[in-house]
Formats: C-alpha cells, structure tokens, sequence
C-alpha cells in the first residue's frame, strides 16, 4: 500500500528543501544584519498558552491532545506566545531592547488550499523592551529588506500599516461602542472574504447595526489619504493626538531606513489575532488573490498576562508558503540546482585508492566533493560530473604517477590545466572558489 504525507503536509526532496534552504538563508542574513539572535522553543505547550491571547480565529485551528498526564497541549500555531512567555521568565536578566528571530515549524488545523497548509515554516522576529516607533520602523524595514534580498520590490509586495488605536478612534467616532470594538475588528480583518460589499454589510449590520451602519464603515475604510485619518485622530483627544504623532514619526523612520517605497497606509488591515495593541502590518503580492505574505503588530500586553512585567512588544511573521507561491507567479522563484566544488574523475582503475584520497582531503578543506561510486569510463563521469552540478573535475590518471599531477577542469569554461596534485591535497580552493553563498535568483 502506498502512502502520502497527510492533508497540507509536505514533503521535502531535495529539490524543495534547496528553496527551503535558500529561503531560510535570506531569513537569517536579513535578521543579522538588523542584529537579531536565533532562539527556538518547543514544538507544543500548554493550550492555555494559546487560549489566554491569540484569540478564537487560531484557538479553533489547534492540534491539540492530552498528554498521559492527562495535560492539555497543543502544537504550536504561532511563535509569538512561546517568545513572550521566554521572555516573561528571563525579563528582568536581559538587556533591552531584546531582539530575537526564529525560524520554526507550525501546524494549523486548516483547510488546505494555495498558500495555506496544516504545517508550515515562520520566520518570526520580535522586539522586545521598545515602546515607540523606532522599534516598529526597525520591524517593517526588516520585512521591506527580506523582500529586497529575494528579489520582490515595491511593485511586488506592499506593505500596509495601520494602528488598531486609529481604527479604534475613527470606528467610534462612527457610533461603534468601545466594548464591541474587538468584534468590529474581527468583521473587519474578514472584509476581504466576503464575495462583495453587500454581503460584508449583511453581516456586519446583523450584529452592529445599531452601533455603526456598514455603509459608513466601509466609506470610512475606502479612506486612503493617511493625512486624512492622522487629522480626525488628532482632533478626537490626547490619545488619538498621541497615536497620530508616533505614526507621523514611523513615517519618518521607515523613509530614513529606505522601506518607505514598500510602504502605504491601509485602515483595513486590523489583524486577525487579539493580542495586537497598535501599529498592525500585513505584507501583499500586489497582483496575487493569495493571502498575505507576512503580518505583525504590537503587543504591549502580552508578555505581562504571562506573568512578565509590562514588556511593550512588536513583531511579524512571515510564512514559507505564501512567498513561494507568489515567487513562482511572479516567475522570481530562484532556479536552484544541486551543485557541488569538485567531483574526482579516476581515469585509471588502478588509481582509485589515490583519487579516493584526494576526495579526502579535498572534503577536509569544505569543499564539497563527489565521485562515482561504480567504476566506469571516463566520459561517463564528466557526464556524472555535469548531472550532480560540479563546478571543477579533477582527473587522476597517469600523469599522477609520472608526473605528480592531475587534470582540473572547469566544467563551466571547458578549460583545463595540469595541477600539482601535492598543491590540491593542501590548498584546493585557489583552483575551486567557493560560489558566492547570496547567489540567489
Ligand atoms: P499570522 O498572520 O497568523 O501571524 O501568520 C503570519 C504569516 O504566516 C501569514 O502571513 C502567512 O504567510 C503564514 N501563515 C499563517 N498560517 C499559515 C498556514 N496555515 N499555511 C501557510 N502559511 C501560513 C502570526 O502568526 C503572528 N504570530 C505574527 C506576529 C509575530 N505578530 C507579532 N509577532
């Protein structure tokens, strides 16, 4: 009988787990260079820990058992509730900000479909112990520079920023009671799921009618000018004041860092998830119908409802296969072969003992080798040569016994020269560079 992987799980063979790779590489260069560090936690905690704060929209996809102590668990959905409840158990040992990646597997109870799957991989970056907008700048200029480096600019993806705050501000400004806000966040953030707008105000005037009528909500969220928004948020308090001035400093921030161009306001983006307190970002192919490329927000909350002190907080993620299919629409997604520095040729039988030595010393230079396990003709391992992408052959035959020396040839250029073999045993890498790790597309 034969078997497949489960519904929305995948597997890898080498030519997936290249793209993996390669993507996984942008990941962690990217998050170097805005100086965050690698953690990791575990595959499953505590369902609480997801109960207390990500809201219904992931309590309802978990994978989630008891464990034979009868503990419930769940597989993680997300990363942030494991990052918050690491940093609420070492807060006060840590210098601030703390800066923290991941790159992590997940799993969501969904209903496979492009672009969604039951398990997947994040790229999760946090900021913690930084409550103004230079942290949530340094965030979205993380996301803009991921996008650079694969190759996706500003006519690809945008980014669009909102403020749950604003939105707050101008929903009630519309009749929207504050304690009915965080359902009107939940219409909203599933505007775009309804076939059109009719339907949304179908929905939405069944259960908030009586506060706010659809119609006005959705003229107030066609609402582009982001100056328009700041200026009736500016005039309804201090609090509005505030939030309008930390987004006009954002602005400033995100041009100052070069995203800016990736950039655009956008009051429709609320964010699905509960524990989100302010600026709320979601990454968009612009001509794709595919869900978002990343999302994040502030969470100033978080990390002190798991038992931390007062931590404001910011981060995103961004998934493996949302970027890969639109890479693949957009024909950006990088042509990845396998590809190795040197594969040794033995032209003579009786030196294969020889050969298979120079592959040992070659391997312990880091390079990476291959060689034909089966004897065979000459010709038949350049051709195996060429078929596992090696860059240089080095061929061993009698000029080794005569002479000390081999044959290597570039198998891009086709020249080839004689080389002390006594030279390749000790410094290889004069004749077989290393490629250049940031190839990418
Ligand atoms: P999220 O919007 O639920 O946010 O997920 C972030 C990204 O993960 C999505 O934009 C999508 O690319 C990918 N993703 C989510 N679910 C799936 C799925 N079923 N299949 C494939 N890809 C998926 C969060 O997870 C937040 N924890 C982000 C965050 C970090 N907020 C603050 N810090």
């Amino acid at each position: 009988m034969k078997m497949q992987a489960p519904p929305g799980m995948r597997d890898f063979y080498p030519e997936e787990m290249r793209f993996q790779n390669w993507l996984f590489d942008a990941w962690r260069r990217v998050s170097r260079a805005f100086a965050f560090e690698e953690i990791d936690g575990p595959i499953f905690e505590h369902l609480d820990l997801y109960k207390k704060k990500s809201g219904e929209g992931i309590v309802s996809e978990l994978f989630s058992f008891q464990d034979r102590g009868g503990r419930e668990l769940a597989i993680r959905p997300e990363m942030t509730p494991t990052v918050a409840r690491m940093l609420a158990a070492r807060a006060s040992s840590l210098p601030r900000p703390v800066k923290w990646f991941t790159i992590a597997r997940m799993c969501r109870a969904e209903k496979p479909q492009r672009g969604r799957l039951r398990e997947f991989f994040q790229w999760n970056c946090e900021t913690f112990g930084e409550a103004g907008p230079l942290a949530d700048a340094e965030q979205i200029a993380m996301l803009a520079a991921l996008l650079r480096e694969i190759g996706l600019g500003p006519d690809d993806v945008n980014i669009r920023i909102s403020h749950r705050a604003l939105a707050a501000s101008l929903l009630q400004a519309e009749g929207v009671r504050p304690e009915r806000t965080a359902l009107a966040f939940q219409k909203l953030d599933r505007l775009e799921k309804w076939d059109s707008d009719a339907d949304f105000a179908r929905d939405w005037n069944a259960q908030l009618g009586a506060d706010a009528r659809a119609e006005r909500v959705l003229a107030l969220l066609r609402e582009t000018s982001e100056e328009a928004c700041l200026t009736r948020c500016e005039s309804a308090g201090e609090e509005g004041a505030r939030v309008a001035a930390d987004l006009r400093r954002l602005r400033e921030h995100l041009d100052a860092l070069g995203a800016a161009d990736y950039c655009r306001f956008d009051l429709r983006i609320v964010r699905g998830l509960a524990y989100y307190t302010g600026t709320v970002f979601e990454a968009h192919g612009r001509a794709g119908e595919l869900r978002a490329v990343a999302g994040g927000g502030r969470y100033d909350e978080l990390v002190e409802l798991l038992g931390g002190p007062a931590t404001p907080a910011i981060g995103f993620a961004m998934g493996d296969c949302v970027i890969a299919e639109l890479l693949r629409e957009l024909d950006r997604a990088p042509r990845l072969a396998e590809s190795l520095d040197v594969y040794v040729i033995d032209a003579d039988e009786a030196l294969f003992p020889d050969a298979l030595r120079l592959v040992a010393d070659l391997r312990r230079q880091r390079l990476a080798v291959g060689f034909s396990y089966k004897r065979a003709a000459v010709s038949k391992q350049f051709k195996l040569a060429a078929a596992r992408g090696a860059r240089f052959a080095v061929v061993v035959g009698q000029e080794l016994r005569a002479a000390g020396q081999a044959q290597v040839k570039d198998l891009t250029t086709g020249e080839q020269r004689s080389v002390r073999v006594a030279d390749l045993r000790t410094d290889a890498r004069a004749f077989a560079p290393r490629p250049d790790p940031k190839a990418g597309p």
